[in-house]
């Protein structure tokens, strides 16, 4: 029990454990408008800068909107483009197709290359895209949270460099988690938020912009509340938000970031999340279960595995068990694939990740499954 509440433990992409302290820096109210807020704001927007390896003096600026990751990115799509520009968008997932779903609803001259879930994208039919046309903009998912996979982001950036595109990055399960020189790659626009590696609490995400894509947003925005340009500029002079911002959650924040120095930073998270990665690969895959991807597609940030081929599993049962155990596990996100997925990113630890793979074996023995699983023809003891 966490006081009055079941202790909870989430193996999801989202919202995450949250440590102690991050909670507690919640328990205050404060005027969104008065000194310490602007001065707390200023500080996050500018860790946050830091921590993609830039700065001002790099034409770099970090620009929150309120809500879940999605807010952002619809800031992004509603705002970055005029009808003279056209996006090419890198499919192997369902928020790829969520990018692809909203520059549709935006009218976004846009075209999708798309690939199997499980596998990386084709460069050479990216190259070969930016070949035949000229695209303002390339958007790409950099870890495809719906199977896990980390995308090549280095590759397709030397691709958006050589083409002359801006870089438009979904990195909302990655940013925090794995490291992300926004410089080094010229990705002009990072879209990320506070509840997955940076191991805040939902309710603000952010758009970590580059100067010049900032100033292709100017007097873009089709909406009020998610115009990116207005956004920043009003930050910029004011130091405040537009709209009424969640004080709490940027306060958590705050010492959510506190929190990811004082552990050595995103290389020493990241170990964190590839240590508990790789016990629950081994752990799963003891209990006869099949990763969707192969080995070196893997990432820390959550894994998807083939449900049994048998009638006698459920994964809607599976999560009920584990949820009365207080085990939180995620369904699949793979059209025409019967997968789960774990998450390894938020405060938890490997002894987490053992304690869950032991219940998921307690739960197959309860079904009648004969453990370790066999591969395809999966038989139920009598
Ligand atoms: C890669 C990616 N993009 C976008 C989103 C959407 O974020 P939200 O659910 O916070 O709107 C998620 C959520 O998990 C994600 O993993």
């Amino acid at each position: 029990m966490v006081g009055q509440f079941p202790k909870r433990r989430l193996f999801t992409p989202g919202p995450l454990n949250t440590a102690a302290t991050t909670k507690q820096a919640m328990m205050r109210d404060i005027g969104s408008r008065e000194p310490e807020f602007v001065d707390i704001l200023r500080d996050v927007r500018s860790r946050l800068v830091e921590l993609a390896h830039a700065s001002p003096n790099d034409g770099y600026y970090s620009i929150p909107i309120q809500g879940s990751g999605t807010f952002a990115l619809e800031s992004v799509f509603s705002s970055a483009f005029s009808p003279k520009n056209s996006l090419l968008i890198v499919v192997n997932g369902a928020y790829g197709r969520r990018l692809a779903d909203m520059a549709t609803l935006w009218a976004i001259d846009h075209m999708t290359i798309e690939c199997a879930s499980d596998e990386f994208p084709d460069l050479e039919v990216v190259k070969r895209a930016l070949q035949k046309k000229h695209f303002s903009h390339i958007a790409l998912v950099h870890c495809e949270t719906s199977s896990g996979i980390v995308n090549p982001l280095s590759d397709i950036a030397r691709l958006a460099s050589e083409f002359g595109c801006r870089l438009i990055v979904d990195a909302m399960s990655s940013f925090g988690g794995i490291d992300i020189n926004v410089v080094e790659l010229g990705i002009d626009c990072l879209v990320t938020s506070a509840n997955k590696c940076l191991e805040g609490v939902p309710g603000i995400a952010f758009a970590i912009c580059s100067n010049r894509f900032i100033n292709t947003c100017r007097g873009n925005g089709r909406t009020v509340c998610l115009d990116l340009y207005q956004q920043l500029d009003v930050l910029e002079q004011t130091g405040e938000f537009r709209f009424t911002p969640p004080t709490h959650v940027v306060l958590a924040l705050q010492k959510a970031l506190d929190r990811l120095d004082e552990e050595g930073g995103i290389t020493l998270r990241h170990e964190r999340y590839r240590s508990c990665a790789a016990k629950l690969w081994n752990g799963m895959t003891g209990l006869g279960f099949r990763p969707l991807l192969a080995p070196q597609r893997r990432s820390c940030i959550i894994s998807a595995f083939h449900c049994p081929a048998s009638d006698a599993f459920s994964f809607r049962r599976m999560y009920s068990h584990l949820l009365t155990k207080g085990f939180v596990v995620y369904a699949g996100k793979t059209p025409g694939v019967d997968c789960f997925r774990i998450g390894t990113i938020g405060q938890i630890a490997e002894e987490d990740i053992l304690e869950l793979v032991n219940e998921i074996g307690c739960f197959l023995s309860a079904a009648g499954f004969t453990l370790p699983l066999r591969p395809t023809e999966l038989v139920q003891s009598g």
